[in-house]
C-alpha cells in the first residue's frame, strides 16, 4: 500500500477492500448524481491566482472552530454506520481524528452508541442530530451533554431521505441498526414538520452551541443567522438529498455574503484536494469538512488511514498555500479565485 499518495488512492484501495453493497452506499447519490458530480466539477472550474515573492518560509494554518483549537482547517463531516468501513466503526474514526488533532462530527445514525465513541475519542467531539420527533431529540441532546460532546449540529437538508435509486438497485446485505435509539424510535424518525421554531426549541433545551447543517441559499443563512445559531455548514449531504441543488462550493459565497460574520460558516461536498480547501478558504469558509474521503481513511487502515488521509490533505493545503503566496489563513481572500474561462 506504499501508493496511497492522495486521497483519490484511497478511494480506489477502499473499494477493493469495503464490501460492494456497502461501496454503492457510501459513494452513491440522489437520482441522477448531478449533485453529486457537481461537488467536484464545480471545484475544478474554479482557478487559483498565485501571487509570487512573498515569504512563505513558514506556513500557518491552525485555526479555531466554535473556540475549539485545530491544527488545520479541516474537520470530518457526519457520516452513518461506520462498522461497514471497520468493524470498531466510529469509536477507530474518532481515535484517527484524535489523532490527527481535529474535530469529528458523530452522526446520529452511528454504529456505536455515541457514549462509546466519546470514551473512545480523546479529542472534543461535536454531534450530528437529524431533525427526529422532540422526545427523541431530547433523550439524544442530554446524552450528547453527559458524554462531554462540545457541539450539536442539526442536519436540515432531511425532513425525508433522498432518493438513492443505486442503493435502491443494490440494497445494502446487512441489516443496519441504529444503536443510538431505541427500539420504538426507529419507526418515526424524521419530523417532516418541523420549522425554524426548532433553533430555539434546542438553544431552551442544550448550552451547546448549535451549527446547522444543510443550508445552500442565502435566505436560509440570514435566517439562520437571525435565530442565533453558532455556526452553519453549507452542504448539499454530498449530493444525497436533492438532486440538482447547486455545488456546496457554489453555495458558499451567497451564505458568507448573508451571514455577514454573525456565524461561523463552514462547507463540505468534494473536498478531495489541498487546492479545494484553499478555494473553499477563499470563498469565505472558516474550515471544511470531508465526508466520503475519511470513510476511504478509515477502510483502508483504520485510525491510522484516517489520520494519513487528513493529514495527505494537510500537506497538499500546505503546499497550496505556499505556491499561491498565501502562507497565513488571513492572506487567503476572494482575491485567489477566478473562473474558468472558456474561449469564446
Ligand atoms: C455514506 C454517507 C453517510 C452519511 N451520513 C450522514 C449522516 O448520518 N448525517 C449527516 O448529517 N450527513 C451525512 N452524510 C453527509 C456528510 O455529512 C457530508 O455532508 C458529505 O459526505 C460531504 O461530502 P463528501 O463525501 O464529498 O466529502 C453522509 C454522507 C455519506 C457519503
Amino acid at each position: 500500500m506504499e501508493d496511497l499518495l492522495n486521497v483519490f488512492d484511497y478511494e480506489a484501495h477502499a473499494r477493493e477492500m469495503i464490501d460492494s453493497s456497502a461501496w454503492v452506499y457510501y459513494s452513491c447519490g440522489a437520482d441522477d448524481e448531478v449533485t453529486l458530480r457537481a461537488n467536484r466539477r464545480l471545484f475544478e472550474r474554479i482557478r487559483l491566482k498565485p501571487r509570487v515573492l512573498v515569504d512563505v518560509r513558514r506556513i500557518e494554518m491552525s485555526t479555531s472552530v466554535l473556540g475549539e483549537h485545530v491544527p488545520m482547517p479541516i474537520l470530518i463531516a457526519p457520516t452513518a454506520f461506520q462498522a461497514l468501513a471497520h468493524p470498531e466503526g466510529e469509536c477507530e474514526m474518532a481515535r484517527g481524528a484524535a489523532q490527527a488533532g481535529t474535530i469529528m462530527v458523530v452522526s446520529t445514525s452511528a454504529s456505536r452508541t455515541l457514549e462509546e465513541v466519546a470514551q473512545a475519542a480523546g479529542a472534543p467531539l461535536w454531534f450530528q442530530l437529524y431533525i427526529t420527533r422532540r422526545e427523541t431529540a431530547r433523550r439524544l441532546i442530554e446524552r450528547a451533554e453527559q458524554a462531554g460532546y462540545r457541539a450539536l449540529v442539526l442536519t436540515v437538508d432531511t425532513p425525508r431521505w433522498g432518493n438513492k435509486e443505486r442503493t435502491a438497485r443494490r440494497p445494502l446485505r446487512f441489516p443496519l441498526r441504529k444503536v443510538n435509539f431505541e427500539q420504538e424510535d426507529e419507526d418515526q424518525y424524521l419530523d417532516a414538520g418541523c420549522t425554524w421554531e426548532i433553533i430555539s426549541w434546542l438553544h431552551s433545551r442544550s448550552r451547546l452551541p448549535i451549527v446547522l447543517k444543510g443550508i445552500l441559499t442565502a435566505e436560509d443563512a440570514a435566517n439562520a443567522a437571525e435565530q442565533g445559531v453558532e455556526g452553519i455548514i453549507v452542504s448539499n449531504h454530498g449530493g444525497r438529498q436533492l438532486d440538482g441543488v447547486p455545488a456546496s462550493i457554489e453555495a458558499l459565497p451567497e451564505v458568507v455574503e448573508a451571514v455577514k460574520g454573525r456565524c461561523e460558516v463552514y462547507m463540505d461536498g468534494g473536498i478531495r484536494r489541498g487546492t479545494d480547501i484553499l478555494k473553499a478558504l477563499a470563498l469565505g469558509a472558516r474550515a471544511v469538512l470531508i465526508g466520503r474521503p475519511a470513510l476511504w481513511g478509515l477502510a483502508v487502515k483504520g485510525a491510522e488511514g484516517v489520520a494519513d488521509v487528513l493529514e495527505i490533505l494537510r500537506a497538499e493545503l500546505e503546499q497550496a498555500m505556499a505556491l499561491s503566496g498565501r502562507p497565513t489563513l488571513a492572506a487567503i481572500d476572494r482575491s485567489l479565485i477566478a473562473y474558468e474561462r472558456l474561449p469564446s
